[in-house]
């Protein structure tokens, strides 16, 4: 943001557009600025920050990864166009059952012959649950994918010992019922499951067996306990709050638990979903902006706990966002249940507000260390399949280019660009309204990794290209920087089956012998990568 009287002392030519908060507009004066300094770090990207997650939900599990009798299947049932499709994501970390579903998921219903498990009424989503994909299954899709797996215990009906002895059949080598009854299913080493969420939104009236804050630490610190002593190199993950409801009050839930559990967890889960009901492109493009609020409300909260803990040698708590997404069309009656429920076609507009929450992740690298877009076949996905096929959507691009570049350090870059000022808008369904206010219209990122420099850029402005002076302030430029985009004719531009509208183009890298100053201009609702060398 540039203030009129620093303009006018250095006497630009400006024109002058007062917003609402005194931010001046400047036109034709000067370039906008993004100022790196390899000195200025905020902390290790964490690889776990490209995670997704996979919930017994719609179409995700059934008819998405697996899809038993599909010509497109293996004899396992795996799909392999959607294998093929979920490999290139690079997926470090996958989380599984769910979900709300996990809430009254019973594991060994899951296990065993396929032809003995139970069907079951599954009450999250409305529909019969068959149980013929379940721990062993995923565990193998995961090693297939080449991602870390993450389960999330039934702390909703489910009980603590039946945590205890999900960790034992998972995680233990032999000797005990369930280690030995893995055995006896085909699984001669354990799993080594590492990590493990002790439930899910259990602060939503939604959830089965919701709780209030200090009845779910306790049920958690137990759980906690009985999980340890089984395998005691597990990272535990609380259930943060995910209700912004107007009068919920989602920060003495997050505060009372990590009170609670302060000396037991590795994280605190929190969820966000946003999306863009009243059709306003700049609204919906500043919510990253409330996902970087409630990180830093949260992070106030985990840094006043520490300074009270007994942790020994452990890190702090870190949050996991292991929920993110855009999701409001499929909210209905008709889309909220059932097998096609949750299913979401996104476009343009989506990717560059799923670009603006990896920036997000990125710029709180020091504390964001985990994060799961949800979810990742299908269901708000994507990924989409039908029986005879798959295409990616428009969110599959910037979430790829991401996790195949974005890793090293976070740098705390100076960016300085026009601003816009929100009207009052609701966040997501049912959620309070926010206003925000200094939203830049280019939102930055970058990381740097012995000697490699990623800058991702988005530039929310819809309709003009902003030249950029990108200024290296230690080191100089190096070499040509490589430029990918994921742009398209329009914000509402999507993709569909045999259409590619929206996806990573590669474009005419940028010439650079050696300099400390490059320009570049960044197109109107557009996400680029540049990537090179600061030396
Ligand atoms: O991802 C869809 C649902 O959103 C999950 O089951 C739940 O945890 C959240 O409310």
């Amino acid at each position: 943001m540039v203030k009129k009287e620093e303009l006018l002392k250095k006497g630009f030519r400006y024109i002058l557009a007062l917003a609402l908060t005194g931010t001046v507009f400047v036109s034709g004066a000067q370039n906008a600025r993004i100022k790196i300094d390899i000195d200025r770090k905020i902390g290790e990207v964490d690889k776990h920050l490209y995670g997704n997650f996979v919930e017994h939900l719609g179409r995700c599990v059934y008819g998405g990864i697996f899809d038993e009798g599909s010509a497109l299947a293996d004899d396992k049932g795996i799909r392999l166009d959607v294998l093929d499709a979920v490999k290139d994501l690079n997926v470090s970390i996958t989380r599984y059952p769910g979900g709300n579903f996990v809430s009254n998921y019973h594991w060994k219903d899951g296990i065993g012959p396929k032809d003995q498990r139970p069907p079951r009424m599954e009450l999250a989503w409305a529909r019969l649950e068959s149980n013929r994909f379940g721990t062993d299954e995923f565990v193998d899709y995961a090693k297939r994918m080449g991602t870390e797996p993450y389960f999330s215990v039934n702390m909703g009906t489910g009980t603590i010992e039946e945590a205890q002895q999900w960790v034992e059949y998972c995680n233990v080598k032999s000797g005990p019922y369930y280690a030995e009854l893995r055995k006896k299913n085909g699984y001669a080493e354990p799993h080594n499951i590492k990590y493990w969420s002790l439930g899910n939104e259990m602060d939503g009236f939604w959830q089965m067996g919701h709780m209030n804050a200090e009845d779910y630490s306790k049920k958690a610190r137990e759980a906690a306990k009985l999980m340890k002593l089984t395998s005691p190199d597990i990272k535990l993950i609380a259930a943060g709050s995910s209700n912004y409801r107007p009068n919920a009050d989602p920060n003495e839930w997050n505060a009372t638990i990590l009170k609670e559990l302060r000396d037991v967890v590795d994280y605190i889960a929190l969820h966000m979903y946003v999306g863009n009901p009243d059709n306003n492109y700049y609204n919906f493009l500043s919510t990253p902006l409330v996902l970087e609020e409630r990180t830093r409300i949260v992070k106030g909260l985990i840094d006043r706990e520490m300074a009270n803990a007994d942790r020994g040698n452990r890190p702090p708590i870190y949050i996991a966002w292991d929920e993110y997404n855009i999701w409001y069309r499929a909210r209905g009656e008709d889309t909220m249940a059932g097998t096609r429920a949750l299913e979401e076609h996104y476009n343009l507009e989506d990717a560059l507000v799923i670009s603006g929450f990896l920036n997000a992740f990125i710029r709180n690298a020091n504390i964001v260390k985990m994060a799961n877009m949800a979810q990742l076949v299908n269901v708000i996905a994507p990924i989409f399949t039908n029986e005879k096929g798959m295409f990616k959507q428009t969110i599959y691009y910037p979430l790829q280019l991401f996790a195949k570049n974005m890793h090293g350090t976070a740098l705390d870059v100076q960016v300085n660009c026009e601003t816009y000022n929100t009207e009052r808008f609701p966040i997501g369904l049912g959620e309070s309204t926010t206003q925000q206010k200094d939203v830049p219209y280019l939102d930055v990122s970058v990381t740097y990794n012995k000697g490699e420099v990623v800058v991702c850029v988005v530039n929310r402005n819809k309709d003009k290209a902003i030249t950029t002076d990108l200024i290296s302030q230690e080191g100089k430029f190096t070499g040509d920087l490589e430029v990918f985009e994921v742009n398209g004719p329009d914000i509402k531009a999507g993709n569909d089956f045999g259409k590619t509208t929206v996806q990573t183009v590669i474009k005419p890298a940028l010439k650079v012998k050696s300099a400390d100053k490059v320009t570049y201009s960044f197109p109107p609702h557009s996400l680029t990568m540049l990537k090179g060398r600061i030396q």
